[in-house]
């Protein structure tokens, strides 16, 4: 019987999840995807070399055997052949190790194209995607008009492209976005020679894969995060996927008592690129010093990423939706030395206060706790071991790793000293 593992992310995405799955996942003998596509960016560090994942997962630097591009993924074939590309200039057996489901969808130039659009037409009210054409792609599977892997092997395959393409470009005239076509000869082109290199690929069907493997451990890796889930995040302001664990089940076919632990990745503060409501958000000044600090700028667009504190009440949110069975925090060195330190612990709505998130987070003020900063990240320093002996008390979950770097050896192991919940 297969063993699952699931890690995801428990704000509005680029928690670390990469850097996370990357250091443990030597423990694996797969890690697979199962949602979202190239609006991920999980950032590794292989032999002193950044590289950015938009659909591989992050297993795919370590030993683990099988790196898995699920069927709940929409997958741009233009991005995909880059992403091995670079990868192959690090590590030899990339292709040897990766496997794609024959149930992804594809991302044409006319998604993105589409995707470009709606966010023009919306104007002020954009949800500001990463523009990689997410939203149009998962509309056509649930329109059921999409082209999935599996129809790069097949007669007609041109036809189907054509077919769908042509109604893509009549919506583009409905948006009044024609000019938008200018990019689309050239577009085309580094598609269909990306899908010519993609037909070279080893390709799956999960539930016979997984049958075939038996005894396997399994890592599944989340995109996004719990706040951009497309029915419990920060509706309309959200992705187009589901990414919470229920989605492990549907995007992989995993039956969901196979799941074991729940790993929830949240930075010691909060990030979000992109519109819509952010409770904790900080003032620009305190917000630049964190950007600056942190890096904080999107993996996938390079925007500056809007910053704000730890948010324990949409956290608490998270950790119930997911089931979550232990916590990793990233990127606390970037907190140390910093004050004041705030955090988030209840909200105040309409004049009443609530510990809970409600359908429209844009209506709440947070009222927040301040704790002293700490001087490093060890468990000698009372202040960094009080701020994480809070988080596990107020969410009822243990920290189990707290990450201090980008690179995956720096990391804090917590569950062998005793810090679990009093
Ligand atoms: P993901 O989408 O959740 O995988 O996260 P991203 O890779 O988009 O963003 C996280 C950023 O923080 C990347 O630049 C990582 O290299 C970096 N990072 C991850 N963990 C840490 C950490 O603990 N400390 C610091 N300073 N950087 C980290
Ligand atoms: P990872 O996996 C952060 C955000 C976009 C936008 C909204 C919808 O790296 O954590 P989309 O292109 O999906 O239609 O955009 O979701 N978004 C992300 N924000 N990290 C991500 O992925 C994201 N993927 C999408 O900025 O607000
Ligand atoms: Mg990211």
């Amino acid at each position: 019987m297969l063993t699952v593992d699931v890690l995801l992310g428990l704000q509005w995405g680029d928690e670390g999840k990469g850097k996370v799955v990357h250091a443990i996942a030597d423990q694996y003998d797969v890690v697979a995807r199962f949602q979202g596509g190239p609006n991920a960016g999980h950032t590794i560090y292989v032999d002193n070399k950044k590289i950015i994942l938009h659909h591989l997962p992050s297993g795919i630097a370590s030993s683990t055997k099988y790196n898995v591009v699920g069927a709940g993924m929409v997958v741009d074939p233009i991005t995909l052949k880059s992403e091995i590309e670079a990868l192959q200039e690090v590590l030899s057996d990339v292709t040897d190790r990766l496997f794609i489901s024959y149930r992804s969808s594809l991302i044409m130039p006319t998604h993105i194209l589409l995707d470009r659009a709606s966010e023009r037409a919306k104007g002020k009210a954009s949800i500001g995607s990463t523009q990689r054409g997410i939203a149009p792609s998962y509309m056509d599977r649930t329109g059921r008009n999409a082209i999935r892997m599996v129809d790069i092997q097949r007669k007609g395959f041109e036809q189907m492209y054509s077919r769908l393409k042509e109604k893509h470009l009549k919506l583009l005239k409905v948006y009044d976005s024609e000019d938008l076509v200018d990019s689309l000869p050239k577009m085309e082109e580094q598609w269909f020679e990306a899908i010519e290199f993609i037909r070279g690929l080893k390709f799956i069907d999960e539930p016979y894969f997984w049958e075939e493997l038996g005894d396997a451990r399994v890592l599944a890796e989340g995109a996004q995060g719990t706040m951009l889930d497309i029915q419990w995040g920060t509706y309309p302001y959200v992705t187009s996927s589901s990414t919470i664990t229920g989605s492990v089940s549907i995007g992989l076919a995993i039956p969901p008592h196979y799941i074991k632990k729940v790993i929830g990745v949240f930075k010691a503060y909060t990030t979000r690129v992109g519109n819509g409501p952010f409770p904790t958000e900080m003032p620009q000044e305190i917000a630049n010093k964190i950007r600056e600090k942190g890096g904080e700028y999107g993996s996938t667009t390079g925007r500056p990423r809007r910053c704000g504190w730890l948010d324990l009440v949409t956290l608490k949110y998270a950790t119930m939706i997911n089931g979550v069975t232990e916590l990793v925090i990233t990127k606390a060195d970037v907190l140390t030395g910093f004050e004041p330190l705030k955090v988030a612990v209840v909200y105040e709505v309409n004049g009443h206060q609530t510990s809970k998130v409600v359908p429209y987070l844009e209506d709440v003020k947070p009222i927040y706790r301040d704790f002293p900063s700490w001087s490093k990240i060890d468990t000698s320093d009372n202040n960094f071991m009080a701020f994480v002996g809070f988080i596990e008390k107020f969410l009822g979950v243990p920290v189990t790793k707290v990450s201090y770097g980008p690179r995956k050896e720096q990391m804090l192991e917590l569950d062998s000293l005793g810090t679990i919940i009093i």
